[in-house]
């Protein structure tokens, strides 16, 4: 049996998933614009994504006998002053939401709402990997952008990421044949 605030913060963060979703899939539009296909359909995926843990808040609210509410959800910004600038705010806003997913799970701590805890501790994982995710590929885009010998580091560092793809398929064949 979930409290009315559980419920209304469980819900407030329905609504905070389906505006990540809206968000990401904006900002894609935004770099189809600007001829990047491969950010965009990074962010596309990415906000299918934010649809999926939308829909599983949805189903669990849904599951203990309370109802899922869809709220106003505002409009995402359409300018961004670069690609960096798209990937900077899609980290900011998953620190955002991990505080928020902190904060829900603090109130389950509070409620002694053990299954509620149990339930967040996904969106916890997700959190983390999320904000790796997002850093990780703004420190990608500084070191192609920051001078040309970085870029070249990225470059090596991709064309060796794709030599250690080949290697690990090749060792698996030799397994197989072995
Ligand atoms: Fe659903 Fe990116 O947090």
């Amino acid at each position: 049996m979930l409290s009315e605030k559980l419920v209304e913060r469980l819900n407030h963060q329905v609504n905070l998933e389906y505006y990540s979703a809206n968000l990401y899939l904006q900002m894609s539009s935004w770099c189809e614009l600007k001829s990047l296909q491969g950010c965009a359909q990074f962010l596309r995926q990415h906000a299918d994504e934010e649809m999926q843990h939308m829909h599983h808040l949805f189903r669990y609210i849904n599951e203990t006998g309370n109802m899922a509410v869809l709220g106003e959800i505002k409009a995402p910004p359409t300018e961004y002053k670069s690609v960096v600038d798209v990937f900077q705010q899609t980290y900011e806003h998953e620190c955002y939401i991990t505080k928020e997913i902190n904060n829900l799970v603090h109130l389950t701590l509070e409620e002694s709402d053990y299954s509620t805890h149990h339930f967040l501790q996904w969106y916890v994982a997700e959190q983390h990997e999320e904000e790796h995710l997002f850093h990780s590929i703004i420190q990608k885009i500084e070191l192609i952008t920051e001078g040309s010998s970085n870029k070249r580091l990225f470059i090596m560092d991709k064309a060796i990421q794709q030599m250690a793809k080949k290697q690990r398929r090749l060792v698996k064949k030799r397994r197989k044949l072995s």
